[in-house]
């Protein structure tokens, strides 16, 4: 992940303006960094099959973070979550005001798909990644998730419902993580659904581990603003800490279980990150 990150800092959005804080807002919250979870998983798809195309691979990759990052900005808002604490740092309506941080998540918006429409890849598959991030990071995911999270707030939901809201809100973003990868390198249909189908159990176990985090660590271990999530249709609030952790373990285990049908090339190139987070609600 050094490649990305340094690739990150030379791609940071950079205007000639005398506005005096607009270029330091837009990349405060990519500097403060994260888990880079999403470019992680679309980078790894890419490094199994394909190492040649890892430098054309970075555009998107970073697309992906863009667009996450400026969910994260507009979630914290004071209309929306209401948290001062992002990624170690204040959040940017914090530090500057609300209006800075909608229009840096606006600008880092549409900067994912600029950049992207710049990858040095070939434009009918920067059309198709184009129509995948756009799918499943608005419209039709990430802000239908977000949408229902915030108007269902205090208002219960059934554990089915609240799987659809964790899968649009989270789970998509994650699944088409991998799916990219698998168009950039040109993977057949049915392993390119296969690795989606995988994300979206992934990304929605990583949103139960996540309503995990906000129950039991603190803002200093998190980085972030937790014991936040009071008023949400969340796992913990409808079944409890310890169901909401075997429930976890179960979709680890069958996550573990998927993931070893996988080929050898591409659990080699997977492992890291697995490693690192299927089992981080233990
Ligand atoms: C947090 O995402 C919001 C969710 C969708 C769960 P991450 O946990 O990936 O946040 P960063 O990128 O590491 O800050
Ligand atoms: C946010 O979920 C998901 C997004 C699409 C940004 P949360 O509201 O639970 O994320 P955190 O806990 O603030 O990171
Ligand atoms: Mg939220
Ligand atoms: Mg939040
Ligand atoms: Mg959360």
């Amino acid at each position: 992940m050094q490649r990305f990150e340094a690739y990150l800092k030379v791609n940071l959005p950079k205007v000639e303006t005398f506005h005096p804080h607009y270029n330091d807002a837009l990349s405060a919250m990519l500097l403060a960094g994260g888990k880079r979870f999403r470019p992680m998983l679309l980078l790894s798809v890419v490094e199994a099959y394909e190492p040649l195309l890892f430098e054309g691979a970075l555009a998107p990759a970073l697309a992906l973070e863009f667009l996450h990052t400026y969910s994260l900005i507009h979630d914290d808002l004071p209309a929306m979550d209401n948290a001062p604490l992002r990624r170690g740092f204040e959040t940017l309506h914090v530090t500057y005001d609300d209006v800075t941080a909608i229009l840096s998540g606006d600008a880092l918006n549409t900067e994912a798909f600029y950049h992207l429409s710049k990858a040095p890849l070939r434009d009918d598959i920067k059309v198709k990644l184009i129509e995948l991030l756009a799918r499943d990071g608005g419209t039709y995911g990430m802000v239908l998730g977000q949408s229902i999270d915030l108007h269902f707030e205090n208002i219960p939901l059934s554990l089915e419902q609240i799987k659809i809201l964790h899968i649009n809100k989270t789970a998509k973003l994650i699944a088409t993580s991998l799916l990219m990868g698998a168009v950039i390198v040109g993977l057949e249909k049915s392993k390119q659904e296969a690795l989606y189908a995988f994300g979206i159990d992934l990304g929605l176990l990583f949103q139960i581990q996540d309503d995990i985090i906000d129950e039991t660590q603190s803002e200093e271990e998190a980085g972030k603003t937790t014991g936040n999530d009071g008023d949400k249709n969340s796992f913990i609030n409808l079944i409890g800490l310890e169901q909401t952790v075997q429930e976890a373990e179960k979709l680890a285990e069958h996550l573990a279980e998927e993931f070893s049908q996988f080929d050898k090339t591409l659990q080699n190139a997977l492992s890291d990150v697995m490693n690192k987070y299927l089992y981080r609600h233990r």
